[in-house]
């Protein structure tokens, strides 16, 4: 899936442009920063690439941002050599109120969710139509393993979701994902921590026990 492809209209894309742009002020010289996976992190990258020579790497959430900040002389090092990242730069498909997200629709949900856990401080970069009151208008995005598709989509009707296969998408881990519509997801952190617990999910796309620390909208809104 090509992830740097937008949805949406000049609008939505200038505020793409421009969170990806704010959080570079978040960029201390010398610190190995975190870069998430999608269509407003390459402004970010972007951003990032004028200003290399002041930082001393990056980890990456998928193949298509390492891949890109190779492309921009920036060295992209393993998290296990890195440790704990300071700053972790990454969008999301929906934000609440308390930070708490929906990613994955690019499918680089389990890696992004590595590294936001790992990072001290998680800066999320959205356009204003990914803020809502509840989260699941966006289908929830869960990496499975190949073998347990079936078997976690029963599982997941029987909560009441709507799973749909997301075909033709392989991780950059070797799984696949389902998408899961018609939620209304009234408490994150219940749902978070109860889907995990499903056998063969490696990752549900809920950022809710470890949350973004700050948000930064295109309309130039942060919470
Ligand atoms: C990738 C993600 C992305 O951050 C999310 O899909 C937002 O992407 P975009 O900035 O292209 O709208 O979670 O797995």
């Amino acid at each position: 899936m090509n992830v740097w492809t937008t949805r949406g209209n000049m609008d939505i894309e200038a505020q793409k442009r421009a969170a990806g742009e704010a959080a570079i002020e978040f960029v201390e010289d010398r610190q190995v920063i975190g870069v998430g996976t999608g269509s407003t992190v390459k402004y970010f990258i972007d951003a990032l690439a004028k200003i290399k020579h002041r930082v001393d790497g990056a980890v990456s959430s998928s193949e298509q941002s390492s891949k890109l900040l190779r492309e921009y002389g920036i060295q992209v090092l393993d998290l296990n050599a890195v440790g704990t990242i300071p700053v972790y730069v990454d969008g999301a498909d929906e934000c609440d109120g308390a930070r708490h997200l929906i990613k994955g629709g690019g499918g680089a949900l389990t890696r992004e969710k590595i590294l936001a856990a790992a990072a001290q401080k998680f800066v999320c970069i959205v356009d204003a139509h990914k803020c809502v009151d509840v989260l699941g208008g966006f289908p929830l995005p869960v990496e499975v393993i190949p073998m347990a598709r079936s078997y976690v989509a029963r599982e997941i009707q029987r909560r009441g979701g709507m799973p749909v296969w997301r075909t033709g998408c392989v991780t950059d881990n070797g799984n696949w994902i389902l998408d899961v519509h018609g939620l209304r997801i009234d408490d994150p952190e219940k749902l978070e921590a109860d889907w995990n617990q499903i056998t063969g999910v490696v990752t549900v796309g809920l950022f809710a026990h470890r949350p973004a620390d700050v948000v930064l909208v295109g309309n130039g809104r942060r919470f």
